[in-house]
């Protein structure tokens, strides 16, 4: 499929999740599979663009083509200063967000509140593809089936699809819940169904979509030209190129190694200190590490022992000499189901307070 001018090469893309997928896990999750990976959101305020934190979520350094950059804000000359501004630093497509069940930004709703407002939703699209269209760089939407199940028209993703369609969007993403359902209950995925076969541009699915067969299974119901894949990414970015490997042949491949595992992680560890510095970088680095050992043997006790590491040195050593010792004993990683507990954490995490991931840092 295309955005745009862009041709993907499959239709599993890692979703935008912030805190998580950084520059180093976008690079891991596309070395390992992924179609199309959109950066953790940038707020549209300008006084924000300056802090450490933003500027990290704009450095593109390295990234392959085509970069993504999501931007999340509530006025539409802002999104549309926005949009030319990570231009600028090297985005090539600009991803609206509309599906974060984000609490207030300057006093007004962000996120998929924004679909409650459907004229201000229409407004910030219209606003972003007029900042975008001139420079040829495609603009996409990203946002939930409406705001609530409840009443007439809380259900509105289609309708704002349309008019997306209409302002010259490239491509929608839908995730099958409303926002007052934040990450509970389960997603649906008819809406997905009933926007594709009413939309010209391409549509992705995405929530809940767990397993490599889960994918395809959303695929063939909904009809969508890929899904997007968030939470079992964590820990877990290899679930891209076993997805593609079942849609080819028809069957999973083997877990990967143990010692392949390591490799990666000792890879994306490396990225993710240059990027943060050691004192963020250890930090940080320990829940990506949480995730790839939660689900194996020993990977309790080893992530508790693993958060009183305050080192690079001692936390890859530690890592190394981890799955060094499971790989004496499983050449293949010993998978259990994909732990959800842990995606669940940072999915309360993602809904709490006032979106920590738009505020300086
Ligand atoms: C920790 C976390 C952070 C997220 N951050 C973003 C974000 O920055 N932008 C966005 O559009 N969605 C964000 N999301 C939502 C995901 O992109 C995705 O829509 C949602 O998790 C459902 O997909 P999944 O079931 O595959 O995880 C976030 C989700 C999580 C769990």
């Amino acid at each position: 499929m295309r955005i745009g001018p862009f041709a993907l090469p499959n239709a599993f893309f890692v979703a935008p999740m912030a805190g998580v997928t950084d520059r180093p896990f976008r690079m891991l999750c596309r070395r390992l599979g992924a179609g199309h990976a959109v950066s953790e959101m940038v707020t549209s305020r300008r006084e924000l663009w300056n802090s450490l934190k933003t500027s990290r979520r704009a450095d593109h350094a390295g990234e392959p083509g085509p970069i993504a950059v999501q931007i999340a804000g509530v006025d539409a000359t802002e999104m549309a200063d926005a949009s030319r501004y990570n231009i600028d630093r090297g985005a090539q497509i600009i991803d609206i967000n509309m599906g974060c069940p984000a609490k207030k930004v300057c006093n007004r709703w962000a996120g998929s509140a924004l679909m409650r407002d459907e004229p201000l939703a229409i407004a910030i699209i219209e606003a972003v593809v007029a900042a975008c269209a001139p420079r040829g760089v495609p603009v996409t939407l990203k946002m939930r089936t409406g705001w609530s199940a409840q009443g007439e028209g809380g259900r509105n993703a289609l309708k704002l699809a349309r008019a997306a369609e209409a302002a010259g969007v490239a491509m929608v993403t839908v995730h099958g819940r409303t926002r007052e359902m934040g990450y509970g209950g389960v997603a649906e995925h008819q809406t997905v169904a009933a926007i594709k076969a009413a939309l010209a541009i391409p549509v992705v699915a995405n929530g809940d979509i767990h397993s490599p067969a889960r994918a395809l299974e959303v695929l063939r119901a909904t009809g969508a030209d890929a899904v997007m894949i968030g939470r079992a990414a964590m820990g877990r970015p290899w679930i891209f190129r076993e997805a593609l490997h079942l849609q080819q042949h028809g069957h999973l491949p083997p877990p990967p190694a143990t010692h392949e595992v390591l490799l990666w992680l000792t890879e994306h560890l490396h990225d993710h200190y240059v990027l943060y510095g050691e004192h963020t970088g250890v930090r940080s680095a320990r829940k990506h590490i949480g995730w790839a050992v939660q689900a194996l043997p020993g990977g309790e006790a080893f992530r508790r022992q693993m958060n009183a590491i305050d080192s690079c040195e001692a936390q890859l050593a530690a890592v190394t000499a981890f799955f060094d010792e499971l790989g004496s004993h499983h050449a293949l990683l010993p998978e259990g189901p994909h732990p959800q507990e842990g995606a669940e954490t940072a999915a309360a995490n993602e809904d709490s307070g006032d979106a920590p991931w738009l505020a300086a840092a």
